[in-house]
């Protein structure tokens, strides 16, 4: 990162243009960007301070920012779906994810949630990710590549997570996107340490139903909890103060649950479960 640096020949660096149209590029001395309405030599953009405004030989106007995360999950280059930065916000937060932490995740897909975890991980945590498709693990390493360079604390492995989960060290987390974290719970339970947190993503209600229905029969898990985040942006123009007339209205389901030391005559619904403040007030 040369945060607080003008620009730097080799970068990555969003162009924006006046209608929103946003272009990630990498800037290489010497070289041109062109778009429909016209190029921008790099070198106009290299050597100044991020923000700046340059504009193209048909005169749109381009803003020229470093991608925050969010920007670059959206715009690297996808195998699998992502996970979009709405739901990566409130898993790391959901999953309390710090830096030291040690995370397990699968599938790696196209590695956002995998970026995300890095970053909040930090350099003296660690992040080991399960991917089954090889093509799949490649388009993540590259793009976890190209925002960060090499990584010291990430560990790939190219296989089911079900044939790995039994050989690894426990964790502090596991995060789950794949299609079916149900047939799992028993084996990330061993992988995970008492008081360790379970997350999975998972685009339907039925399937949440099934992790939710799992991890309430299992007594190693409390806290079984499902949401969704709605993020709904608004229009503020003058006297036009109203919600966008489009937003993303689905994209996953989120179930969250606790590890814990089963109890020894525990029957299940003496359990603890997480009750928002009105329903436990019922
Ligand atoms: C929706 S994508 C994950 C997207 C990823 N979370 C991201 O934000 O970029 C699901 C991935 O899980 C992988 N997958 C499915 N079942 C798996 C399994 N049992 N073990 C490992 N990977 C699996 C798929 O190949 C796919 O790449």
């Amino acid at each position: 990162m040369n945060d607080g640096l003008p620009f730097q020949d080799g970068e990555q660096v969003l162009l924006t243009d006046q209608r929103g149209k946003r272009h990630l590029i990498f800037l290489r001395k010497s070289e041109t960007f062109h778009s429909d309405r016209g190029w921008v030599p790099h070198d106009a953009v290299i050597g100044q301070p991020e923000g700046t405004w340059v504009r193209s030989s048909m005169g749109l106007r381009y803003l020229a920012l470093r991608p925050t995360l969010a920007e670059y999950v959206l715009e690297m280059p996808r195998g699998a779906q992502v996970i979009y930065p709405k739901d990566l916000a409130m898993i790391l937060f959901w999953a309390d994810i710090y830096p030291g932490c040690r995370v397990l995740e699968a599938g790696t897909g196209s590695g956002a949630l995998t970026l995300a975890l890095l970053r909040a991980v930090g350099p003296e945590g660690r992040v080991i990710t399960y991917e089954q498709r090889d093509e799949f693990a490649r388009r993540a390493l590259a793009n976890i590549h190209m925002r960060l360079g090499e990584v010291a604390n990430l560990a790939v492995r190219l296989r089911p997570v079900e044939d790995g989960l039994g050989e690894e060290e426990p964790v502090d987390r596991v995060l789950l996107d794949l299609p079916e974290p149900w047939k799992l719970t028993s084996l990330v339970a061993a992988a995970l340490r008492p008081g360790g947190i379970f997350l999975c993503y998972v685009p339907t209600i039925v399937q949440s139903h099934q992790i939710a229905e799992a991890l309430q029969r299992e007594p190693h898990w409390a806290l079984v909890e499902t949401f969704e985040t709605l993020y709904r942006p608004w229009n503020i123009e003058g006297q036009s103060v109203r919600p966008f007339h489009r937003m993303v209205a689905h994209t996953g389901f989120i179930t969250v649950a606790r590890r814990v030391v089963p109890e020894e005559s525990g029957a299940p619904d003496a359990r603890l479960r997480r009750l928002a403040p009105e329903d436990g007030e019922r």
